[in-house]
């Protein structure tokens, strides 16, 4: 009998499964918030992920859950392994890429590069931060954040009062010079093994990822083990299984350090669906299922994906697809079933090959098919 995999969540990344588990002959069931999701191709379930009942019930039918998001309460995760359900990756794992408090407290144990940082719960302590970092900061809510909602760039303590005022604890961040960002994926499996993809740059505007260039221009071989070791580390130190991203700054004295975790597949490694000899989709779900791993190798010199974002106010999506197709019949172009929203990212295009000005000319053009 296949191998059944459950997933969490009816996103574009559940969706964006759906395609290797049918290469690999694995079965894929997704748990949709509702009808309609991105993911609907395979949902077998609609219900809620933060009831126990409805997450149990789902994963009676299937050898292994993982996720599309990570925002499954903890006692919901822990009913699932109380009952005895593999949990890819688990609630402790997990617990580090819901909270960003617990996360920067768990990664300075494990002695990870960070910008300093601190837990705040009223103006006076986040002022004094402030003092000490040449008045402007960094200040997150530790959980819930997605799309840069939830980070806030302040230079008074009374520009965070809102939060603080909701009582729970924030984080508070020295503000980064970086060069650039970058992103390191790996994976790994519950039985020890790890890869790393390539280390990527990532380009993000208004808080929000808007283009990926693989592997990350000019990176020689410290900056490209220093990133892969991070990865490494950080998934072994945590025990995560599945796929993880780092999200990390190249800072202007060329240290690396690491913004956010991920865990699962992310947009950073959209690009190895076509630049890499393995996708994250397919990784993930063989890491879940601790089966060997793929070659996260590229496959050309350069990669690049451009998120598609929002998409049509005057004609279809359908009618710009035709058009982006027509234009660049080298590019990919991947679109995840939704409807276009002003800033919503609704799909997006990769294009790979041997001339990085060319790649991004195509990706980009391409894209930009879609936007008025
Ligand atoms: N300490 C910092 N110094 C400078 N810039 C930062 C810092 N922290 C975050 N940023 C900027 O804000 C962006 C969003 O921050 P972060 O990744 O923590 O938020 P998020 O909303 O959880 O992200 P995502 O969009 O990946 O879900 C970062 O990509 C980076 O551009
Ligand atoms: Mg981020």
């Amino acid at each position: 009998m296949a191998l059944r995999v459950g997933v969490v969540g009816g996103g574009q990344l559940a969706r964006m499964m759906i395609a290797p588990a049918v290469e690999l002959g694995v079965e894929i069931r997704v748990l949709a918030e509702a009808e309609g999701m991105s993911a609907s191709l395979a949902a077998t379930s609609v219900g809620d992920y933060r009831d126990a009942d409805t997450v149990l019930a789902f994963a009676r039918d299937v050898d292994v859950v993982t996720f599309d998001h990570e925002h499954v309460p903890q006692p919901v995760l822990h009913a699932l392994v109380d009952a005895g359900v593999a949990v890819r990756p688990g609630p402790d794992a997990l617990h580090y890429a819901q909270d960003k408090l617990a996360m920067r407290a768990r990664l300075d144990e494990l002695g990870m590069p960070q910008p300093d940082w601190a837990s705040v719960s009223d103006e006076d302590s986040l002022q004094a931060f402030l003092d000490d970092h040449g008045g402007r900061a960094v200040v997150k809510t530790p959980r819930g954040g997605y799309d840069g909602k939830g980070v806030r760039v302040v230079s008074r303590a009374s520009d965070a009062a809102d939060w603080l005022s909701a009582g729970a604890p924030l984080l508070v961040e020295e503000l980064v010079e970086f060069t650039r960002e970058l992103a390191q994926q790996v994976a790994r499996r519950p039985s020890g093994q790890v890869v790393a993809f390539p280390v990527v740059e990532t380009v993000q505007r208004d808080g929000v990822c808007a283009e990926v260039i693989a592997p990350a221009p000019h990176a020689g071989d410290r900056l490209t083990e220093a990133a892969a070791r991070v990865g490494t580390e950080i998934a072994e130190g945590l025990g995560v299984t599945g796929m993880l991203a780092v999200e990390l700054f190249e800072t202007t004295d060329e240290r690396i350090l690491v913004n956010e975790l991920a865990m699962r597949p992310h947009n950073s490694g959209h690009w190895t669906q076509d630049g890499a000899a393995t996708s994250q989709f397919e990784q993930h779900l063989r890491a879940v299922l601790d089966l060997p791993l793929g070659d996260p190798a590229s496959r050309a010199a350069w990669s690049v994906m451009v998120n598609i974002l929002g998409g049509p106010a005057s004609d279809s999506l359908d009618a710009r697809f035709a058009a982006a197709m027509a234009d660049h019949p080298d590019a990919k172009i991947h679109t995840y079933g939704k409807t276009p929203r002003p800033g919503r990212k609704v799909g997006h295009v990769n294009a790979v090959g041997d001339d990085l000005d060319d790649v991004a000319y195509v990706a980009r053009s391409a894209a930009a098919r879609f936007l008025d």
